[in-house]
């Protein structure tokens, strides 16, 4: 199958409406893009096969780094409101990578229809995750951040301090593991004692608990 063949399978281009609306304005301005890059490869899909494949090659490499950035925020929000639906969220954003990632491999490998298939893809994902699971999470925070008596601008602030904190406490603990294996210790064995320590502030919600009340009263 080549890109002409599949044409009748492209679907019209999708516009922004409220079914996407998550509430939280940098995630929506960050799914706008998303909704405008699927629209773009929509389009390209239209015109030829060296458009599509210049524009599929565009997509993937603006895909990768924008989904990630768009994972991270969206992740940093569920430890810092404590969102309960974390795995299974985290889950679809991880296949989601899987399936970028497998479909430039096949691109690589010379599969001449992976453009409109991408573009289906992300349009899928945008009517199913973003209409559905990430709005589900942006009801939840709303009533959250009012329920901590934070504005959404708050939030944000809040959450740099975290990672201020964060960074902060790493460079200590950092330190303190130096002292204890000395200084011949290996980049590897630091590297792993910060996985620990990261995932276990992650994991704890005591110490998101007590990460938020540290940067309140700053
Ligand atoms: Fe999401």
């Amino acid at each position: 199958m080549n890109i002409r063949d599949s044409q009748s399978n492209v679907s019209n281009k999708i516009s922004w409406n409220d079914n996407y609306v998550v509430g939280i304005k940098k995630i929506d301005d960050q799914h706008k893009e998303l909704l405008s890059m699927t629209n773009d490869l929509f389009e390209a899909c239209t015109t030829g096969v060296d458009v599509a494949e210049d524009s599929f090659k565009n997509t993937i490499r603006m895909m990768v780094s924008h989904s990630k950035e768009i994972f991270s925020h969206e992740e940093e929000l569920f430890e810092l409101t404590a969102y309960a639906d974390v795995a299974a969220h985290k889950a679809q954003h991880r296949d989601f990578m899987i399936n970028i990632l497998e479909h430039q491999k096949k691109f690589q490998s010379g599969v001449r229809y992976v453009p409109n298939s991408l573009a289906r893809f992300l349009m899928e994902w945008i009517s199913s995750h973003v209409a559905v699971d990430d709005k589900k999470f942006g009801i939840y925070y709303a009533e959250k951040i009012d329920e901590m008596k934070i504005t959404p601008q708050q939030t944000q602030k809040l959450l740099m301090g975290v990672k201020k904190f964060r960074q902060l406490a790493f460079s200590m603990l950092l330190t303190h593991l130096k002292e204890i294996y000395g200084k011949n210790s290996s980049e590897e064995t630091v590297h792993k004692c910060v996985e620990v320590i990261n995932a276990f502030l992650i994991k704890n919600r005591k110490v998101m608990a007590a990460d938020y009340v540290i940067i309140k009263s700053l």
